[in-house]
């Protein structure tokens, strides 16, 4: 498939593209650096800025058939990159036609007496991004929700549905993320997860 990556140079972004290459998809890599966007055959860099407009951001999505959403602004500009830009790709998204789009979020987004005070305001737009997200969109979407990303090995196993927080190597996430796009049951799912002892296709086809 064809497949848009917002974020593609992101930390989990880049996991995500080599696996989907991997599998033989073609990667529109969205990027605002595209120069930076590592060199790969499958792999075409896009400028791609979230503060720009719906409408030009759906021209960047080219003939894309699914979309992720993997930027995040680190808590710089939650308003007009994690919360607003969000929202236009995933309009940018409709007006184009695309149906699937896989949204990565944080763990208790929807659940504020469970937030972490001192990310407080990131947490309000990741809620209001993922509320878009289920109840303005006619999209096929999947919004992932895991708790602390680390920089360590994959370990291919997780836990989904979990009640409580807990570390999430990147490139377990990644391999989550692209696992979902073949997991049709996994639509118009919130998939809460860290890491565990059940092989990702498995946690996913539980669900
Ligand atoms: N950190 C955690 O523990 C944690 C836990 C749960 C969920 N998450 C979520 O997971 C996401 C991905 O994590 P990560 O570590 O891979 O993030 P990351 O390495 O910080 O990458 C985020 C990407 O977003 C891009 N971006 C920022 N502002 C943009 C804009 N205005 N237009 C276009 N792109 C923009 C950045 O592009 P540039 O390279 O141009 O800056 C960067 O490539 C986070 O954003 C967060 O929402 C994080």
């Amino acid at each position: 498939m064809k497949i848009f990556v917002v974020g593609a140079n992101g930390r989990v972004a880049e996991e995500l593209i080599k696996l989907l290459v991997e599998r033989g998809h073609s990667i529109l890599a969205g990027a605002r650096s595209v120069e930076k966007v590592p060199e790969m055959d499958g792999v075409k860099p896009v400028h791609f800025d979230l503060h720009w407009t719906a409408a030009k951001m759906a021209e960047a999505l080219e003939n894309a058939e699914v979309v992720y959403f993997t930027a995040g602004s680190r808590g710089k500009d939650l308003l007009q990159t994690d919360l607003y830009g969000a929202v236009k790709v995933m309009q940018a998204s409709e007006e184009r036609g695309i149906k699937r789009y896989i949204q990565l979020s944080s763990i208790f987004s929807m659940e504020p007496e469970r937030w972490n005070d001192s990310i407080t305001d990131y947490n309000i737009a990741k809620m209001f991004s993922d509320y878009w997200l289920m109840d303005k969109t006619n999209l096929d979407y999947t919004i992932l929700q895991p708790g602390n990303l680390e920089e360590k090995p994959a370990t291919g196993k997780i836990e989904v549905n979990v009640k409580e927080a807990g570390p999430n190597p990147i490139p377990d996430v990644a391999s989550t993320l692209a696992t979902l796009l073949d997991q049709p049951n996994t639509v118009k799912k919130v998939i809460m997860m860290h890491t565990g002892d059940t092989p990702i296709r498995d946690a996913l086809a539980s669900i």
